[in-house]
């Protein structure tokens, strides 16, 4: 567990502060007025609507028993509890993943028609909250440093949210990448792909950084000088074009140039989510910037297991036992207008009506919920699993201590592999989902053949749904 408090302490520590960004206006104080009654609003709204997206409930913790358990399974000590065991697990089942289908010449065009800046360094650390949405934080922040030339990138942090607290994302207990995403992966691609950035582990790896200029922590919005969000544009930064305009006007500004005795230090704040349209950037590079993230390999590989016991092929590969996905987000804290549990329950069990499908994989936390779409599914012959059912003993005690947000890692991508997907338009979990699989079916991206068929028939119960599809990278 990393505690890194640094990222609070820094600026009086180092007691070497840019002019600050937000105190630039002339008329200043009636800006401040206005920004501050905006930015309460703003506060109060986006808080509510992060703690509901930020709460993909996919995951419950009932673990009742699996039905695949096996008397073989039982004794013996775990291997999956030793480095070697689970590094073999990984080996056998982690592989291949989509990444490495991924085109990375986009960013690579990106980067060598960048103009990199020397002695510049951005750190992310402030991301929180759901697993798609620290995802997209991540994203964000990498694509500033890249928009801003900055040559030096600290490996980014996650912010872990309260264990016993699901709703509280602030906590300080910052993460290495590792808890959530594939940290050689990302560096593997980066250098390959970014080299004119350079990675560094911890801001500790900054040459010099006790004498480095840090500037406030950057509220990306204000920074451009645009509204901090709407409800319909969120934290949508309407002009990325100028973002770099005013990233060098602000460099110009110091009194020194950044040098390698005093390394400018850049920190986004927590407020990226949703902040860079991906169609700024050409499709070459949009499509696959979301691939610099492939989830951690030990959770990607008990994934799998999954979907090959929902969905067992029979040897001769001919025949599949396909499964409807479904992200029953009907949790006690969703919103009044998301979709209902009668409105997810409908068009899961019509959509395996339709298509003659026997199993449903769910992920919720809604207890009550799920047994209650297991019973009206047995009415029809349909099975309704998750994950604890699926797994074995070894495998469940594995998982078992996994936190929140990384247990939604094995639903997401179990979810991703279904023959026909149902979610709450509402969810940012779930509409990833759906966007992705739209995007995998338009690319013939796959892992297997399963799109043989066309597009996976996916759909969101309920009413209306995010305006998903340009906020967040496939
Ligand atoms: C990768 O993307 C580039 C840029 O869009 C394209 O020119 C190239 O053909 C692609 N490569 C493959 C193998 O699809
Ligand atoms: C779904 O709702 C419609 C309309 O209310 C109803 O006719 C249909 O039988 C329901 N389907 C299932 C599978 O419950
Ligand atoms: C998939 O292709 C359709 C048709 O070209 C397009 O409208 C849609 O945006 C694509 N979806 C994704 C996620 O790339």
């Amino acid at each position: 567990m990393l505690n890194r408090d640094f990222t609070n302490q820094a600026p009086t520590m180092l007691n070497k502060v840019l002019i600050g960004i937000q105190n630039k206006s002339p008329r200043r104080s009636v800006y401040s007025l206005v920004l501050w009654t905006g930015l309460t609003f703003i506060f109060v709204s986006a808080s509510t609507y992060f703690i509901s997206q930020s709460r993909p409930a996919v995951d419950y913790f009932t673990h009742h028993e699996s039905t695949y358990d096996s008397s073989a399974n039982t004794n013996g000590p775990n291997p999956l509890l030793t480095t070697e065991g689970i590094d073999q697990f990984i080996h056998d089942h982690a592989y291949p993943r989509l990444g490495e289908s991924a085109n990375f010449t986009g960013l690579r065009q990106v980067c060598d028609s960048t103009k990199w800046q020397k002695n510049v360094y951005f750190t992310c650390t402030h991301n929180l909250g759901g697993l798609i949405n620290v995802r997209n934080m991540v994203l964000n922040c990498v694509r500033y440093a890249i928009a801003a030339g900055a040559s030096g990138l600290i490996l980014p942090l996650i912010e872990a949210r309260d264990p016993t607290v699901l709703s509280r994302l602030k906590t300080g207990e910052y993460q290495s990448m590792q808890f959530l995403f594939d940290e050689d992966w990302f560096k593997k691609v980066m250098k390959t792909n970014c080299r004119q950035m350079e990675l560094l582990d911890t801001i500790e790896d900054v040459p010099h950084y006790r004498y480095a200029t840090m500037p406030d922590l950057m509220n990306v919005q204000s920074f451009m000088g645009q509204p901090p969000g709407s409800r319909q544009g969120r934290m949508r930064n309407r002009k990325p074009e100028d973002f770099r305009p005013r990233f060098d006007a602000l460099i110009k500004s110091q009194s020194k140039r950044p040098g390698e005795r005093n390394p400018v230090i850049v920190r986004l704040d927590d407020r990226t989510l949703f902040s860079w349209p991906p169609s700024f950037d050409s499709p070459a590079f949009a499509n696959y910037f979301g691939f610099i993230l492939e989830f951690r390999l030990d959770l990607t590989a008990l994934a799998n297991i999954i979907v090959s016991r929902v969905r067992p092929t029979s040897s001769s590969g001919a025949s599949k036992d396909p499964y409807v996905g479904v992200h029953l987000r009907s949790e006690a804290d969703a919103g009044k207008y998301w979709a209902s549990w009668d409105q997810l329950a409908n068009a899961t069990l019509s959509a395996a009506v339709e298509s003659d499908i026997k199993h449903i994989y769910v992920a919720s936390g809604d207890t009550d919920g799920v047994a209650k779409l297991a019973k009206k599914a047995a009415e029809s012959g349909i099975k309704v699993l998750d994950k604890w059912g699926v797994l074995l003993k070894n495998e469940k005690e594995y998982l078992k201590p996994f936190r929140f947000d990384q247990l939604a890692i094995v639903d997401y991508l179990t979810l991703l592999e279904s023959d026909r997907f149902v979610g709450s338009g509402q969810s940012s979990f779930s509409s990833h989902i759906l966007m992705r699989r739209e995007f995998i079916a338009n690319n013939t991206l796959s892992t297997d053949t399963k799109n043989d068929n066309g597009k996976p028939r996916d759909q969101f119960a309920g009413p209306g749904r995010l305006a998903y599809w340009d906020q967040d990278w496939p």
